[in-house]
């Protein structure tokens, strides 16, 4: 199975120009350091129906196992990354941003203000990163194993999360 994924920013300033965005491109690396294949990129406002229309054409059109964003999560009045993403999950996930949270407070108290979520419409999972280069590598790094056995899952690729935990403690 090929997996593929989608990289989306959200900045108003990045659309505009006005800045230059580094996490999108920190956030693909990661992901093909990870064995993604990075199929599609985006940068757009922070715009509830624009963010909304572009996780649906990831996930509907693209049909890409993951859509990672990365920007909006937290508390500037355009921040609405979260509710664009609740908006077309069918179901959430919720240990996905737990266990980002949990490790990002290990780095700084700031890790609390990110509003991040993560859902899955369809055969898609989407979850939202920070803004800040730093911190969207951060939560990445914290997630990026365990979603790959969640798609296999999702995809009908695997059902066998016994042999996962054993191959684990093998490994030590
Ligand atoms: N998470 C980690 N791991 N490291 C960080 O430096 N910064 C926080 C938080 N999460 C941070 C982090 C800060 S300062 C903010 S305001 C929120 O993410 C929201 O960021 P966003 O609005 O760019 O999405």
């Amino acid at each position: 199975m090929k997996y593929t994924a989608a990289v989306i920013t959200m900045s108003d300033k990045g659309s505009k120009g006005e800045r230059t965005d580094t996490s999108g491109p920190a956030v693909q690396e990661l992901l093909k350091e990870n064995g993604w294949q990075v199929v599609y990129t985006n940068l757009i406002p922070d715009d509830f129906e624009t963010i909304k229309a572009e996780l649906i054409k990831c996930a509907d059109e693209l049909d890409v196992c993951l859509v990672m964003t990365t920007g909006g999560t937290g508390f500037a009045r355009r921040d609405v990354t979260p509710e664009a993403t609740h908006a077309v999950c069918d179901r959430q996930v919720r240990g996905i941003p737990e266990a980002m949270r949990a490790e990002s407070l290990k780095i700084t108290p700031m890790g609390m203000l990110s509003r991040a979520e993560a859902g899955l419409r369809g055969g898609t999972l989407i979850v939202n990163l920070p803004g800040s280069e730093k911190a969207a590598r951060e939560c990445l790094s914290a997630v990026i194993k365990p979603i790959r056995h969640g798609i296999d899952v999702l995809r009908g690729e695997s059902h066998d999360c016994a042999r996962i935990h054993k191959e684990e403690h093998h490994h030590g």
